[in-house]
């Protein structure tokens, strides 16, 4: 069973297949109205779940595009209007959406609970973003480096700001594509020492500055993301604030890193909190490319899931 649940826990060689694809696929889509079918349609035939149990904007509307354009189906499932939301175990929702459906893409809060979905379906399992890590979006997020700036191996790679799930997943990227990384942000923000660890002993280096502007110096690409994710509580809101204020993305950042560096966010933005408009709106931004990116980064993820 391919289920997709992490990037540090899928094979480099099977990553690297994933993001070519994903460029193939845009490449033939290049020009075409959105809704075109794509010439081939690997997933005909096939239903998929889409379930949420936190809100999205990009990953509900990229999955859900992705398999129509690839020839398949797809019900869009709210967790709390599930019985898996009223008492029903992950493991008895697993065995009987793999009766119904190809394929189970799932946003959750525990990483506990896409586990137990994936241990217990008996058809691939996606991981549309945990508390802990947020894979699809940086399978996309490398697919855009490398089409603006070629091999990303080799390069540097900063993330400012909370250590949270889109950064942990970074830092997987890290040691399964050979970037180097450097997280700068206050202490108690720090991503999980483990992850720093497995990057490390990969051959890649993955460390801690500080002081952002530090941080910055050399690097090839800046990635940020909001001050508080979902799975905080909104109590630590203001303190959030206060801590990370000095690791805001602005001009002044963006001048110490290297002249063609780009910037990345996976969206969405609080603008003039972890970065500021002159930055999103600046020549060093991908974001749009970026959040297209979802769409096509996700077929070949779910293609290689399902084998087709
Ligand atoms: N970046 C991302 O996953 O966005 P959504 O929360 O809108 O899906
Ligand atoms: N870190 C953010 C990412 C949103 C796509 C969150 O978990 O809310």
């Amino acid at each position: 069973m391919k289920h997709f649940l992490d990037i540090h826990k899928t094979d480099p060689s099977d990553l690297r297949g994933m993001i070519d694809q994903a460029r193939v696929m845009k490449d033939a889509r290049a020009g075409k109205p959105k809704g075109t079918p794509d010439a081939e349609q690997p997933l005909a035939n096939h239903m998929v779940a889409l379930i949420f149990e936190k809100p999205s904007t990009r990953t509900r509307v990229s999955f859900d595009v992705g398999v129509r354009q690839m020839g398949g189906q797809t019900m869009v499932l709210s967790g709390s209007e599930m019985q898996l939301g009223h008492g029903e175990t992950i493991a008895d929702t697993a065995r009987v959406l793999s009766r119904y459906v190809d394929l189970i893409m799932m946003r959750t809060f525990e990483e506990t609970t896409l586990l137990e979905m994936a241990e217990y379906a008996t058809v691939p399992v996606i991981n549309g973003l945990t508390d802990r890590t947020h894979p699809c979006q940086i399978m996309a997020d490398i697919m855009t480096y490398e089409e603006h700036r070629g091999p990303i191996a080799g390069k540097k790679v900063v993330w400012s700001g909370d250590g949270n799930n889109v950064c942990a997943s970074l830092i997987h990227a890290a040691g399964q594509f050979g970037f180097d990384i450097t997280f700068t942000g206050p202490q108690t923000l720090d991503p999980e020492a483990e992850f720093l660890a497995l990057a490390n002993s990969k051959g890649v280096s993955a460390t801690i500055e500080r002081d952002p502007m530090k941080a910055a110096e050399g690097a090839d690409l800046i990635v940020t993301d909001t001050w508080v994710s979902m799975h905080d509580p909104q109590s630590a809101k203001e303190r959030r604030h206060n801590q990370l204020r000095g690791y805001q993305i602005n001009d002044r950042l963006m001048a110490r890193a290297n002249p063609d560096a780009l910037f990345m966010h996976c969206l969405p933005a609080h603008r003039e909190d972890e970065v500021t408009s002159d930055v999103m709106d600046g020549p060093h931004s991908v974001v749009f490319d970026e959040a297209e990116n979802r769409l096509h980064a996700q077929k070949a993820v779910m293609r290689w899931c399902l084998g087709v």
